[in-house]
């Protein structure tokens, strides 16, 4: 499916790993003829990143650290300097400690609520100051919203929380003209998800039905369609792109029956 959006600006944040699922949107964008800003912590990677961008049309990038509020104004303010307006905005940051919930000391607990569920309430509230014409905001939880997750229970729970927010959101923002919606990645080969894949890569497959993981292009065009004028009738709801993960309970079923398991 392609998508127009020209004219429009599009902020993303975490988008500074080249193999991650931010820049990846960030791409999408620009090569649907959209303006993008990105933001991320890793200033290095970020400039990198920035680079790399230009090819695909305007870019600008601010390092920014999500998870504090006089950051993420600053950023807003930038934007609104640099562009003059935010149509989309896409609150992709986040972190993924791999610690048993009891193992965790408060202050891991609070750094994974602080980057993943309050940056989203942070972004949320400049969306609703400068969106004045209304806008599209799209959150970043993660299949771990729909089912716990032995070894990294802080996130999920994080993002869990992010799945309930944004719904809250899209009633919040509705009066705004300001859409509230989100996307549920499985897994997807990227930077955050590296040590886990090779030390579990054929478990992880093994409960997906359609036996591959995911790459941050699966992702990208999903939060394209979210963005778009297509997805107009859209608020409150959440994408999931996980290539089928335990969408059944013995995903392997079906490919034993037909020969090629
Ligand atoms: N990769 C997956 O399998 C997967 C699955 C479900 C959900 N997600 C979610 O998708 C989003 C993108 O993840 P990804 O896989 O591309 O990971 P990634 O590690 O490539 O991207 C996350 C980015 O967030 C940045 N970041 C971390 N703390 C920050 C802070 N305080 N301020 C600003 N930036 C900060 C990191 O520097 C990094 O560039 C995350 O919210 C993640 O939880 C990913």
């Amino acid at each position: 499916m392609a998508f127009d959006f020209t004219g429009k600006t599009i902020g993303i944040t975490g988008a500074a790993g080249i193999h991650g699922i931010g820049f990846a949107i960030a791409r999408k964008f620009l090569q649907y003829g959209a303006a993008v800003f990105i933001c991320d912590l890793d200033e290095k990677a970020l400039s990198g990143a920035e680079a790399l961008l230009q090819e695909y049309g305007t870019v600008k990038a601010y390092t920014v650290d999500v998870s504090n509020s006089q950051a993420v104004s600053g950023m807003f303010e930038k934007a609104i300097r640099d562009f003059g307006y935010i149509d989309v905005f896409i609150s992709n940051a986040g972190i993924y400690p791999q610690v048993m919930v009891c193992d965790m000391t408060e202050e891991q607990w609070d750094a994974v609520m602080a980057v993943n569920l309050k940056s989203v309430f942070l972004c949320a509230k400049e969306c609703r100051r400068v969106m004045d014409r209304g806008g599209v905001l799209i959150n970043a939880s993660s299949f771990a919203a729909l089912l716990g997750s032995a070894g990294s229970g802080a996130y999920a729970a994080s993002k869990a929380a992010v799945y309930n927010l944004t719904k809250t959101l899209a009633a919040e923002l509705a009066p705004y003209g300001i859409r509230a919606v989100g996307y549920l990645p499985g897994v997807i080969e990227t930077g955050m998800t590296k040590e886990v894949i090779e030390s579990r890569e054929k478990e992880l497959t093994e409960a997906i039905a359609l036996k591959r993981l995911g790459k941050s292009e699966d992702v990208a065009d999903a939060v394209c369609f979210l963005a778009s004028e297509q997805a107009a009738y859209m608020t409150g709801t959440f994408i999931e792109i996980s290539g089928g993960k335990l969408c059944v309970q013995n995903p392997d079923f079906a490919w034993k029956r037909c020969g090629t398991a």
